[in-house]
């Protein structure tokens, strides 16, 4: 194991009715801005349970609505100079990972002269940012829970991830029953962008981890026998607290401990793929992260190997360690596949003729891929195969 540093100051406060916690965080009268998205919050009742919360403490509520999905600089832009002029003391973002990412931003650029963007692109260091907690809808991202946010520049089609100490939430309200309304397809791409976090962190070349991969076997395992079970009843309360507990758990450091961290080359390809045609994350993650898989075992299928036997039941009589691994990644495919995820570009009418500026996109910032380093080459094979 490598030495590492657990620190997540995050109070979570997981469970039914645990929205009640709010008025232990929040002063007497603070100015709180609620960020939100396009309303579905107020058409499932959170927005009503919150704001009799805040109402408890006597707040003085200010909104921001219409965070989209694949959330813009725009309104991160908006949110900042709203809490500039009011002199808004704390932020609440009530929402998936779009809205929580979107209020990370809208924290740190309160507390910095110029764009937000600068602090995204780290031309400027991220010094303070005003405090926030989050109230999640929508179990995926583990927003909630690190200090991670993703925003897209329309302007530029750049959709970048950041992070800094400073916007790690103050507390997260997990309540599974706020999750019940997620539609079919959001609830979907939730399962697969939790697992995409557990598989990224899993492909990581330190030795002697035996205790946290197994950890992540176990969590990969579970998300397979859960989803089904969730599609098929989207008011299980059981099968959402359990998809909750396991997108949080997926990217909120844990995962990381001991290892060099694993290879997050998908994800930046994703980012690349969403910034240009503006596709749903976990779909994108579903076409992709199944053909890096195919790409890296050409040269090394050990880890896959692991993988599909150990999580995707593949079994390893009498077979080499190469079609272990190919029967893995289509393993995987296939699993995804059959709750309702995408399996190809060509089902967002994606084709080839924007490659080059994805890849460009992808090599933002140097270096993508640690288990394995990507080359534009790399890239380009990947993307060729997600066709
Ligand atoms: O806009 P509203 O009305 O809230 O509707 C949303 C949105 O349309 C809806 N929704 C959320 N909760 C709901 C609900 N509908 C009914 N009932 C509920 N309870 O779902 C739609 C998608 O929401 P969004 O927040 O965009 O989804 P998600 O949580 O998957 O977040 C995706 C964003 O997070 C970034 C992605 O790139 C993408 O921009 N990521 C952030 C990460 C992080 N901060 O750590 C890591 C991830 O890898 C990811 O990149
Ligand atoms: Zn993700």
């Amino acid at each position: 194991m490598n030495t590492f540093l657990q620190y997540n100051p995050t109070r979570l406060y997981f469970g039914k009715d645990q929205v009640s916690q709010l008025t232990q965080e929040i002063k007497q009268e603070a100015k709180v801005l609620v960020v939100y998205g396009g309303g579905s919050i107020k058409r499932n009742g959170v927005y009503d349970a919150v704001i009799a919360e805040l109402e408890k403490v006597n707040a003085d509520v200010f909104e921001l609505s219409g965070v989209e999905p694949n959330p813009r600089l725009t309104t991160v832009e908006k949110g900042s100079a709203l809490c500039k002029k009011e002199g808004i003391d704390f932020l609440l973002a009530v929402g998936g990972g779009s809205v929580i990412d979107c209020t990370k931003a809208i924290a740190a650029g309160a507390h910095y002269e110029g764009s937000a963007w600068d602090l995204i692109t780290q031309k400027e260091p991220i010094e303070s940012a005003l405090p926030f907690g989050t109230v999640l809808t929508l179990a995926a991202t583990g927003s909630e829970m690190n200090s991670v946010s993703v925003i897209t520049n329309w302007e530029t089609k750049e959709k970048l991830g950041w992070g800094s100490p400073h916007v790690f939430p103050v507390f997260s309200v997990l309540d599974p029953t706020y999750t019940f309304s997620v539609p079919e397809d959001q609830t979907v791409y939730g399962i697969v962008d939790s697992m995409s976090h557990a598989l990224e962190h899993y492909f990581h070349r330190t030795p002697n981890t035996p205790m946290i991969d197994g950890f992540m076997e176990s969590l990969l395992r579970t998300a397979i026998q859960t989803g089904p079970k969730l599609l098929a009843n989207l008011e299980s309360y059981e099968h959402r607290e359990t998809m909750m507990y396991i997108s949080t758990t997926a990217f909120n450091g844990t995962l990381s401990n001991g290892t060099d961290g694993g290879d997050w080359a998908t994800h930046r390809i994703e980012h690349a793929v969403s910034a240009v045609y503006d596709i749903p994350h976990g779909g994108g993650l579903a076409i992709l992260f199944p053909n890096w898989l195919l790409h890296v075992l050409e040269e090394d299928p050990s880890r896959v190997k692991q993988l599909a036997v150990n999580v995707l039941g593949v079994s390893a009589e009498g077979k080499s360690d190469y079609d272990i691994a190919l029967e893995g990644a289509e393993a995987l495919r296939q699993f995804w596949n059959s709750l309702g995820a995408p399996s190809r570009l060509a089902d967002y009418d994606i084709d080839d003729s924007e490659f080059e500026a994805m890849i460009d996109k992808t090599f933002i910032k140097p270096g993508v891929g640690t288990y394995k380093e990507l080359d534009r080459e790399s890239v380009k094979d990947i993307l060729k195969r997600s066709l």
